[in-house]
């Protein structure tokens, strides 16, 4: 299996990218700064490593990178910093899918992409009643106005739930929602939710981003586990140890 990983620079992509090669994956990445990415990884003989933004590939480029490949992840995010949040492109997370999912569909595989976004436990998921307090909606509704990056992780997540739906030939895909990301220096034990089990405003619980990539890499391994999940939003969350 080959999956093209976008954000393969950044935290949690990185982890995407070198879980996907201890698991014997083959990988296509897309990077802005091939001498930011580590070299253990970037010598590796399944890694294929591109040079590009994503935004600015042209549509051609992208449908040539997706066409090898069975699976896309999306660990794409805004830089924390003024520029990142404020600046130009506001809308990379949800242009990105979009470009991706019409790169897909106009290579019409015989076999439908799988597509993983990922997002986070402050987008709800509009096909579930999902319990959120007054307060919670009023911090998430100031949060629309005054950062960006949330507004364009929603419409991400919305485009492929309303506009690729679940019914497609040819793109299959899932939002996984981790709360606070924190990092961790192995894989622990996480549970994924259909919807939030605590307010991610209020009462946020954390997520390793270690997590994340392994729980990205069992569900593109296992078929059972994708079907299980595919076309909804999980949340993902860290075991609480018991004392
Ligand atoms: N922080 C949290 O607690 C939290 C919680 C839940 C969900 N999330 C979400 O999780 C996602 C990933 O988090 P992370 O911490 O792994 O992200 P990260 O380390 O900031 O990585 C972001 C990635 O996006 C790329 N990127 C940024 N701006 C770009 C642009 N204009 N064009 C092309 N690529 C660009 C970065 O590339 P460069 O290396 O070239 O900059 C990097 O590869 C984000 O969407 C975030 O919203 C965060």
């Amino acid at each position: 299996m080959k999956t093209l990983v976008l954000g393969a620079s950044g935290a949690t992509g990185k982890l995407l990218v070198q879980q996907l090669l201890e698991g014997g994956q083959q990988v296509v990445a897309i990077v802005r700064n091939i001498s930011s990415f580590p070299k253990t990884l970037s010598q590796h003989s399944n890694l294929e490593l591109i040079q590009g933004s994503i935004l600015q590939l042209s549509d051609i480029e992208l449908s040539g990178y997706v066409e090898s490949c069975s699976a896309v992840v999306s660990c794409l995010g805004h830089n924390m910093n003024f520029k990142g949040i404020y600046g130009q492109p506001r809308n990379l997370v949800t242009e990105a899918t979009r470009r991706v999912c019409a790169a897909i569909e106009q290579n019409s595989a015989e076999y439908p992409v799988k597509f993983i976004l990922m997002s986070s436990s402050g987008v709800g998921n509009r096909d579930l009643k999902e319990t959120v307090s007054l307060a919670q909606m009023a911090v998430i509704g100031l949060l629309r106005l005054l950062l960006p990056p949330h507004l364009d992780n929603e419409r991400a997540a919305d485009f492929l739930r309303a506009e690729v739906g679940q019914i497609n030939a040819q793109i299959e895909w899932l939002v996984l929602r981790p709360d606070t990301l924190i990092d961790s220096p192995a894989v622990s034990q996480y549970q994924l939710h259909p919807s939030p089990i605590r307010s991610a405003i209020f009462n946020p619980g954390q997520t390793s981003r270690q997590n994340v990539a392994n729980a990205i890499l069992h569900l593109l391994k296992d078929e059972t586990k994708w079907q299980q999940w595919r076309g909804q939003f999980p949340v993902i969350y860290n075991s609480e140890i018991k004392k």
